[in-house]
């Protein structure tokens, strides 16, 4: 990585639903590593936004009766506040909306034509609207999409291709050449054996059967493939192909494209394909992380607010979820959320672990030396170890961030942070505090607690970036502002302690999983249906077996002259007997479609005289969408069968 410019992305996302903690993860990641980056002096550029062209979203805007815009522009803003809230510092937010990307993304298209790499040709393939990606009859598994497991469509217009074939081996060599190119190597192999050497296609990079997009330069009749204006993003967004190309110039190539591993696919072949074609050079390095999974599968929008990051948010502290999205996913894996996991997480780690150790020490502070820790101090046993470890956390948590290894960094902090715990059990303050004899010892142990959560507020910074200012307003420190300050023990001369808030309450476990089981049960949407049925007062088995339901043939049936509604039909019920029955069916069926039929009668009801008919029994139908009316029909059962 440069040592002067750092360029991260993150994807940018759909505003289709709304956003979960599994998105959350990805902007977090980035979002740490940006902070780490400005902290190290690095010049940082963070880039998020959303990606709004498509399909899936003009079909939503057309059900919500708005324009496409109008919709994307609703969640836009819900997504923008989301990343205010979990204190996102992008440095901008791109939108495929916005004028000057969509100007260079067509001026991108035309330089790729004019290079001859964009043909015009008819597509014949597998489409997943969902994903907005086509796929060949081998890449689909049973007819379904090999990323999201919908049912894909066969789908065949007039298309522009781009010519993807061409770039193969120049992606393999370029693979080779680069080996830090895809992290994990594991999705490199998975690239390399799954797609490039079965065969790279052409790809379909234009749609015609849809408005809401880009608009093909040559052709106004096309719309540019999503992706292709997706991924530009990360070019157009530093003013690629506009008047100012200063950023473009300044930053590009990325140092770290971010993402989830299920789009591995469009980062690591079709985005230095395009960037291949247009010359340019391609990123550093794409990093596919894991996903968030919740037991049992995928996150899914029934599980409501158990995933929604805004009320986790507000539920438990900002930072907390930060903390735990980066610690409990560990390093292109996927993690398992649970909220008893997550309260786990907050109790030992955050309220018994970082939470104690500040609380602890500031009291003691106040209480041995009204909070300002004397400038006589005598060294001892146990102080050499904690700085020493303090010098190796900065070398393992600096190594793992640079690799992306948010997991990893973290445990080698929280080493430290046990580390320093556990030097006040051996130092003993409280014994040293019995004899004024002993107070430099103490001085010297207060300051080398307050040194060690000096240096811990810098190596949480990146992660809980509130935390580490609070600790240091504990201190009575200044602002942090160089990551480097966490190599040097003995850098502040003294303290100035005074005590806040307890930064990490423990949590009640049992109470706590009780209130969120309560919280998500009113908050799952009501179906008046199943409180409709819920209300039907309930009957017994003896009450049901009063009604006598019998299978009969319609054997004849005509309408009723008088009533306009009804049909009169004549049924074979078994006795031999011709029974008369009117139904209010007139509207649903003609006469002729239910000669011959068999459905169910009710036939213990009591005769009934309807518009001159004697009706001797109902006969069974239900309710159907759109005031519709359908008769149960039993065919092939014989009259006079019971119906239990
Ligand atoms: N719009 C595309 C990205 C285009 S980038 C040029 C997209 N958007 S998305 O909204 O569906 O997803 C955004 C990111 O969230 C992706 O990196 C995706 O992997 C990530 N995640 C979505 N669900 C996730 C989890 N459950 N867990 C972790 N990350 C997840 O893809």
């Amino acid at each position: 990585m440069d040592n002067k410019k750092f360029y991260i992305s993150t994807p940018i996302y759909y505003p289709s639903d709304k956003l979960h903690i599994g998105h959350t993860y990805s902007t977090v990641q980035a979002d740490a590593m940006a902070r780490y980056k400005r902290l190290q002096g690095f010049d940082t550029f963070f880039l998020t936004g959303t990606d709004e062209h498509g399909q899936k979203i003009e079909d939503k805007a057309k059900d919500a009766g708005v324009t496409p815009k109008e919709y994307v522009d609703n969640i836009v803003a819900g997504i923008k506040d989301l990343w205010k809230l979990m204190n996102i510092s992008n440095d901008k937010f791109i939108r495929t909306t916005d004028e000057y990307h969509e100007k260079a993304v067509q001026k991108i298209f035309q330089k790729m034509y004019d290079k001859g790499d964009i043909y015009k040709g008819s597509y014949e393939g597998l489409y997943c609207k969902p994903c907005e990606s086509f796929w060949t009859e081998t890449q689909a598994v049973d007819g379904k999409c090999p990323d999201c497991g919908r049912p894909v469509i066969k789908a065949s217009e007039e298309a522009y291709f781009f010519k993807l074939s061409k770039y193969a081996d120049r992606l393999l060599e370029y693979y080779e050449a680069h080996p830090d190119f895809i992290a994990p190597v594991s999705r490199k192999n998975e690239m390399v054996n799954n797609f490039i050497k079965p065969g790279l296609q052409d790809l379909c990079i234009s749609r015609s059967t849809f408005k809401w997009g880009i608009q093909v330069p040559v052709n106004p009749e096309h719309v540019i493939y999503v992706w292709l204006d997706a991924l530009t993003n990360y070019i157009t967004a530093l003013g690629y192909n506009s008047d100012d190309e200063s950023l473009y110039e300044k930053f590009w190539p990325a140092d770290v494209h971010l993402i989830g591993k299920d789009i591995t696919r469009f980062h690591t072949i079709y985005w230095p394909a395009f960037l291949m074609s247009l010359e340019l050079p391609l990123p550093e390095k794409v990093y596919c992380h894991g996903w968030v999974l919740l037991e049992g599968g995928k996150m899914s929008k029934s599980k409501g607010n158990v995933v929604d990051p805004v009320v986790l948010a507000d539920r438990y502290g900002v930072d907390t979820l930060r903390y735990y999205l980066l610690r409990e996913v560990a390093y292109g894996s996927d993690g398992v959320f649970s909220n008893e996991n997550l309260i786990n997480r907050i109790n030992n780690d955050l309220a018994n672990d970082l939470g104690n150790l500040v609380s602890r020490t500031v009291s003691m502070v106040e209480k041995y030396f009204g909070g300002e820790i004397p400038a006589e101090r005598v060294p001892g046993e146990f102080d050499d170890e904690i700085k020493a470890l303090a010098a190796e956390t900065k070398i393992n948590a600096e190594k793992n961030l640079d690799e992306l290894r948010f997991s990893d960094s973290l445990t080698a902090i929280w080493k430290f942070i046990s580390r320093t715990n556990k030097y006040i059990d051996e130092t003993a303050p409280w014994a040293l505090a019995k004899d004024e004899a002993n107070k430099a010892r103490l001085a010297e142990v207060m300051y080398n607690l307050c040194e060690s959560i000096r240096i811990i507020s810098v190596f949480v910074a990146p992660f809980m970036p509130d935390t580490s200012a609070e600790i240091r307003k504990q201190l009575g420190i200044g602002e942090l502002k160089n990551w480097d300050e966490c190599g040097v023990f003995g850098k502040e001369a003294t303290f100035k302690v005074s005590k806040g808030t307890i930064i990490f309450p423990r949590i009640d476990l049992e109470k706590e999983l009780a209130e969120l089981e309560a919280a998500q049960k009113s908050a799952e949407p009501v179906n008046p249906l199943k409180e409709e049925i819920e209300g039907v007062a309930k009957i017994g088995i003896d009450d049901f077996a009063k009604v006598d339901l019998r299978v009969a043939k319609i054997t004849d049936c005509v309408p009723v002259k008088k009533a306009k509604k009804l049909l009169q039909l004549t049924l074979d019920d078994g006795t031999g007997t011709p029974r008369t029955v009117a139904s209010g069916i007139a509207k649903y069926y003609q006469p002729d479609e239910l000669i011959g039929k068999s459905i169910i009668l009710v036939s213990n009801l009591k005769p009934a005289v309807l518009c001159g008919v004697e009706s001797c029994g109902m006969i069974l139908a239900a309710d159907a969408p759109d005031d519709d009316v359908k008769v149960i029909f039993v065919d092939g059962v014989p009259a006079g069968s019971k119906v239990r």
